[in-house]
């Protein structure tokens, strides 16, 4: 398999630096050929409209990266289509959701991903805004959430997020398309879910309890030893192997809520070359490995949206507003 860089096509921005604020939107395509055209065309928008916002405050960081689910690609697109691209496949066992209450019923999954990243968040918003003019009523927003940077890159339930991240040239193995799918190379898969923590029963957990639950020390942020580590701990449930060798995922999670309404979370996003590692580790979270040791965090958190889209190629994206369906 050829590394993703032999191809010269350049990714989105799924390997940017890790940055303060992001903003997660996914959207529903309206119906009707003038939305598809109106989306097509934004495609090639999209580049010019982060240029334009970035180059004003050049430390900033900004980043967009847009994806597309699998209904989307072929209303707005047409074949040829990303080979590994389906709908979301929905995990779990009933009543694994908990705590109760139930969650309330998930929005629909999404055609379009919009994953807006910068230091600042009025730079995430302003673009955000620009975005969203382009496509004026072509698209109905369903899920919309404003991430922050917690301290010292803390998810919202105090452990430090982000750390077995692949880095560097092993990101973009671990991400990017390559030879296995030559027409879609540079290309990306992506999944988000939108989780909701119950922070009085989390709370309730002594420090010890809670790593335990997680797979590493709190404070310090340092993997259990195996003879510590439980088997339904999160790390060790979403650390997965093929053909003997360790499967990464890149992910850029970020602390959402509203403390007043009692709302704590984390928006989950992970990115990889193919929907495989990411459905595996889901599977395990929710399924269990083997079947029932499930992940110990489900029992304070609850998935209450889910979406598999793919990122095309910087290039290809350009492109993409060409297209005839
Ligand atoms: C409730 C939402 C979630 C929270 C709060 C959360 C938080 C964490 C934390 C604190 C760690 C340990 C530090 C690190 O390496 O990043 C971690 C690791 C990890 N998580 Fe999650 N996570 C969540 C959901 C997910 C989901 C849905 C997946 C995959 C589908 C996932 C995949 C991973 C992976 C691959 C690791 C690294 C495991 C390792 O190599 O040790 N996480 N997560």
């Amino acid at each position: 398999m050829t590394s993703p860089s032999d191809q010269n096509l350049e990714p989105q921005s799924v390997c940017s630096p890790i940055t303060s604020s992001a903003i997660f939107m996914v959207a529903t395509l309206a119906p009707g050929r003038d939305s598809a055209e109106a989306v097509r065309s934004w495609c090639a928008d999209i580049a010019g409209l982060v240029r334009s916002v970035g180059k004003r405050v050049p430390a900033g960081n900004l980043t967009c990266v847009a994806g597309f689910g699998s209904k989307a690609w072929d209303a707005l697109f047409g074949g040829p289509r990303p080979a590994a691209l389906h709908p979301f496949k929905e995990v779990g066992v009933a009543g694994r959701l908990a705590p109760p209450p139930p969650p309330p019923p998930p929005p629909p999954p999404g055609d379009i991903l919009l994953h807006i990243r910068a230091e600042q968040m009025d730079l995430c918003f302003e673009l955000a805004t620009q975005l969203m003019a382009a496509l004026g009523d072509a698209v109905t927003v369903v899920d919309e959430v404003q991430g922050f940077r917690y301290f010292d890159m803390r998810s919202i339930i105090g452990f430090v997020d982000g750390t077995e991240n692949p880095v560097g040239r092993k990101a973009v193995g671990f991400t990017i398309v390559g030879d296995e799918d030559p027409a879609f190379s540079g290309g990306s898969y992506v999944m988000v879910q939108k989780y909701l923590h119950n922070m009085q029963a989390w709370n309730e957990l002594s420090v010890e309890a809670q790593e335990r639950v997680i797979g590493r020390t709190k404070l310090s942020d340092i993997e259990l030893d195996d003879a510590t580590k439980p088997s339904n701990s999160h790390s060790a449930l979403t650390t997965i192997t093929k053909d003997g060798e360790e499967v990464k995922i890149l992910r850029d999670n970020m602390p959402f809520g509203r403390p007043g309404a009692g709302e704590f979370g984390t928006y989950f996003i992970g990115y990889a070359r193919s929907p495989e590692p990411l459905e595996l580790m889901l599977e395990n979270m929710f399924v269990g490995r083997p079947v029932g040791n499930y992940d110990r965090l489900l029992d304070f958190s609850t998935a209450v949206t889910g979406g598999l889209f793919f990122i095309p190629s910087a290039d290809l994206l350009e492109e993409l507003a060409d297209r005839v369906p």
